[in-house]
């Protein structure tokens, strides 16, 4: 029996469950863990955190409390441990939220992630579904992260490149939850391991639009397209590919910016659908506060393909 107080639950394939409590409070809640993407175990605390705290932003909403889950090797050190935990509280505390708790099991393979909880007015709720004609598509973080942790896992990224990727990926949504709040914002979501092309897709699925992305605006992490190039690919990038390679049309696209279109991300930024006058504003107000964003496309009202990539 569905309840209609469940905004948005299973079938929608959106970011977090929606829950109406009265006309001025809906309660989002998400989960979300992976393995170590990085070897330090700090930083992987830290990335794990901004990418679960995510879908709440995401959804437009602010994220409250968060319960830690941990998945652990029976060798694994309590120094890692501590590490990873002290990443993670340091994320949720810049998030402003509060760990409550959480919950360990053994396990052969770590990981580490939360369930979170937040908040939001529920007329104010951000699907992933409500992309209109006309609207233009912005994205607030680079991709190429899948591609670049390949390449660090066998020693083959710069140091520079490696920062510039954890920082990437231990960045908040927050600030740039907070700036698209100004905006009239018809969906959001968050780019994440069905890569740009396959969360650009869920946005477009049955709505009957395309979303035409032009792959040269699209902001890339230093290196990654070269590792693309090189064939440095992680195997998510291939099966994302073929998940939705039905539903998606490239125009003259160099193989290794097609390859970006597909990687699977950690800890991506919002991709969010607005009408095309007010895209280069937000734009603009959040590269004033260090947001690396970019209009990188549109909606176009026919339907060739849900997603072009030209
Ligand atoms: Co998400
Ligand atoms: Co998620
Ligand atoms: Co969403």
């Amino acid at each position: 029996m569905a309840d209609p107080d469940l905004m948005v639950g299973f079938d929608s394939n959106d970011d977090a469950a929606v829950y109406r409590i009265d006309e001025n409070t809906a309660l989002i809640q998400t989960v979300d863990i992976f393995p170590p993407v990085v070897d330090d175990a700090y930083t992987y605390g830290q990335i794990a955190a901004a990418n679960a705290l995510s879908d709440v932003y995401a959804m437009g909403g602010t994220p409250k409390l968060a319960l830690n889950i941990c998945c652990l090797p029976e060798n694994l050190p309590d120094s890692t441990i501590r590490e990873i935990l002290r990443g993670g509280i340091d994320k949720v505390k810049e998030a402003g939220a509060v760990i409550a708790g959480g919950h360990t099991i053994q396990d052969h393979e770590l990981k580490y992630g939360l369930s979170v909880t937040g908040f939001i007015k529920p007329s104010e709720v951000l699907t992933n579904n409500g992309v209109q004609p006309g609207d233009c598509l912005v994205l607030t973080k680079p991709i190429g992260t899948g591609i670049l942790t390949t390449a660090a896992k066998v020693d083959l990224l710069s140091q520079e490149s490696y920062e510039c990727l954890v920082r990437s990926m231990a960045a908040l949504n927050k600030d740039a939850a907070e700036i698209m709040g100004h905006w009239d914002v018809h969906a959001c979501t968050d780019v994440t391991g069905f890569g740009l092309a396959g969360h650009t897709k869920e946005m477009v699925a049955g709505s009957g639009q395309t979303a035409v992305i032009d792959c040269r605006s699209v902001p890339v992490l230093p290196d990654a397209e070269a590792f693309a190039s090189e064939g440095i690919i992680p195997a998510g990038a291939y099966r994302n590919r073929s998940y939705i390679e039905a539903f998606v049309k490239t125009q003259d696209v160099p193989l290794a910016k097609e390859d970006l279109m597909f990687d699977p991300q950690t800890s991506g930024g919002l991709l969010i659908a607005l009408p095309a006058k007010d895209a280069a504003n937000l734009t603009k107000a959040m590269g004033d506060q260090g947001i690396d964003a970019a209009v990188i496309g549109e909606i176009l009202p026919f339907k060739e393909a849900e997603v072009i990539i030209k």
